[in-house]
C-alpha cells in the first residue's frame, strides 16, 4: 500500500484543533487528519507554548515534533504536507516556506490578504507542480451541492437573481484581540464563503460590485462591520448581498439565501449552511426539500462532512492526480471579490473586475 502523505500544521487554534471540543462547530482539522486513511500528522507550529501543549496532551504528538519556529520545523522534519491555520495575516509568508520546501499545500480561507502577493504564489505554486486546495468550505456542505447541481442540470431554467441575508452577533469580548483590529471583518471572514458560494454555484465569475459600508455605535471593531452590495456576474446575474456582524440578536437564524429561477426559488434559512434547501416551484404552495436524504444535517456534521471531503479531495489530488478542488488560483478569486467589494464601499464607486484584475 502506498505509504500516508506526511503534513505539517502551522497554526494550531480553534480549527486545527478546537478548544471548547463540545462545543465546537467542527471536528477540527487535526482530528481529521489523525483518523485519515490517507495523512500522517508529522510535526505543528505555533509561537504559542500553550497550543503546542494542546496536541501533546491530547495524545497526537510527542513535544519533540511540536515546534515554535517554522524555520525550525521545516528543517528538521521530512514531510510532504503543510496545512496552514495560522491566521490569515500569515497566510502568505507561511505559504511561500511550504512552497521553498516543495510541499503541497491545504490553506484555510482566505488563501491570503493580497491579491498580488497571492498572485505570485500561484505562479510559483504552479511552476512547481503543486497541489493547492483553499478550504472554502460552503461549497462542499450538502446545501451547497445540492444547488450546484439543481443549477448544473438545468431542472430551474434560466437563474433570475440572488437575495443574501447575514445577520450575525459576532460582538464577542471572548474572542482574540486581533479579531477586533482586523479590516472588514465580514467581509474577509465570512463574506468570502458566501462570495465563493456564489461563484460555485452559478459556475459563473463576478464582473461588478458596488456598495456601502456601516457600523453600529456599540461596535467593538475597528473596522466597519456591515456591508450593503449590488452584485453583478459576468452572465448578468444580480445578486443582493447584504450582512452585519454586529447585530444583537442570538435568536434567529444567521443566514438567509434566495436563488431565485424560471421555474421556481431555492430557499436555505441556516446559521451555517445546514440543510434544509427548500425548493418552491413556481406558482403554486408546495415545497419540496433538495435536501430530504441528508440524515447528517446538524452544523457540526455539515462542517465535518464538508472538511472530510476536502481532506479527501486534497490526498487524491497529490496521490492519484486527480483534479485539484479550489486551487489557489480559484481561492484567489474570491479574495478578488472581497478586495472589490471593500475598494467599491470605499471609494463609493461601482468596481469592475476586469479592470481591477488588470
Ligand atoms: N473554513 C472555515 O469555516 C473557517 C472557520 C474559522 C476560521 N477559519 C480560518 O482558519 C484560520 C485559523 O482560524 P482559527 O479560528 O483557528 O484561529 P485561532 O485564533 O483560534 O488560532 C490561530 C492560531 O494560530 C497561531 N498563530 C498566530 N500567529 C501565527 C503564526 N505567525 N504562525 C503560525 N501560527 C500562528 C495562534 O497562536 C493560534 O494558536 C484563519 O485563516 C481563519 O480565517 C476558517
Amino acid at each position: 500500500m502506498r505509504r500516508k502523505i506526511r503534513i505539517v500544521v502551522s497554526g494550531v487554534g480553534n480549527r486545527a484543533l478546537p478548544k471548547d471540543p463540545v462545543s465546537s462547530n467542527w471536528f477540527g482539522w487535526i482530528n481529521l487528519i489523525s483518523k485519515s486513511d490517507g495523512f500522517k500528522l508529522v510535526a505543528v507550529h505555533d509561537p504559542l507554548d500553550e497550543s503546542l501543549k494542546r496536541v501533546v496532551e491530547k495524545g497526537y504528538l510527542d513535544s519533540r515534533n511540536t515546534y515554535t519556529d517554522l524555520d525550525e520545523m521545516l528543517s528538521h522534519v521530512s514531510c510532504d504536507a503543510m496545512l496552514v491555520t495560522n491566521p490569515a495575516e500569515y497566510h502568505a509568508g507561511t505559504v511561500q516556506k511550504a512552497i521553498e520546501n516543495n510541499l503541497h499545500i491545504l490553506i484555510e480561507k482566505p488563501f491570503v490578504t493580497d491579491i498580488d502577493e497571492g498572485k505570485k504564489l500561484i505562479e510559483a505554486i504552479e511552476g512547481k507542480g503543486l497541489i493547492s486546495c483553499v478550504i472554502q468550505n460552503w461549497r462542499y456542505k450538502d446545501v451547497g451541492r445540492s444547488i450546484f447541481k439543481v443549477l448544473k442540470d438545468g431542472l430551474l431554467g434560466s437563474i433570475g437573481h440572488i437575495f443574501f441575508r447575514y445577520v450575525r452577533n459576532r460582538e464577542n469580548p471572548n474572542y482574540p484581540k486581533y479579531i477586533f483590529e482586523e479590516e472588514y471583518p465580514l467581509l474577509y471572514a465570512m463574506g468570502i464563503h458566501h462570495f465563493d458560494l456564489f461563484r460555485h454555484i452559478l459556475d459563473d465569475e463576478i464582473h461588478s460590485v458596488a456598495g456601502y459600508a456601516f457600523k453600529p455605535p456599540w461596535s467593538m471593531y475597528k473596522s466597519e462591520t456591515g456591508v450593503n452590495l449590488f452584485i453583478k456576474t459576468k452572465s448578468g446575474i444580480p445578486i443582493v448581498y447584504t450582512g452585519t456582524i454586529s447585530s444583537t440578536n442570538s435568536n434567529f437564524l444567521q443566514e438567509s439565501l434566495l436563488v431565485e429561477c424560471e421555474k421556481g426559488s431555492l430557499l436555505n434559512k441556516s446559521d451555517w449552511s445546514e440543510p434544509p434547501l427548500w425548493f418552491y416551484p413556481a406558482g403554486n404552495k408546495d415545497k419540496i426539500d433538495l435536501t430530504a436524504e441528508i440524515t447528517n444535517r446538524s452544523a457540526r456534521q455539515q462542517y465535518d462532512i464538508s472538511d472530510e471531503y476536502i481532506l479527501d479531495k486534497f490526498h487524491k489530488s497529490i496521490a492519484f492526480g486527480e483534479e485539484q478542488i479550489c486551487s489557489a488560483r480559484d481561492g484567489l478569486m474570491s479574495l478578488c471579490v472581497v478586495e472589490a467589494s471593500r475598494l467599491a464601499c470605499e471609494s463609493g464607486k461601482k468596481i469592475f473586475m476586469p479592470e481591477f484584475l488588470s
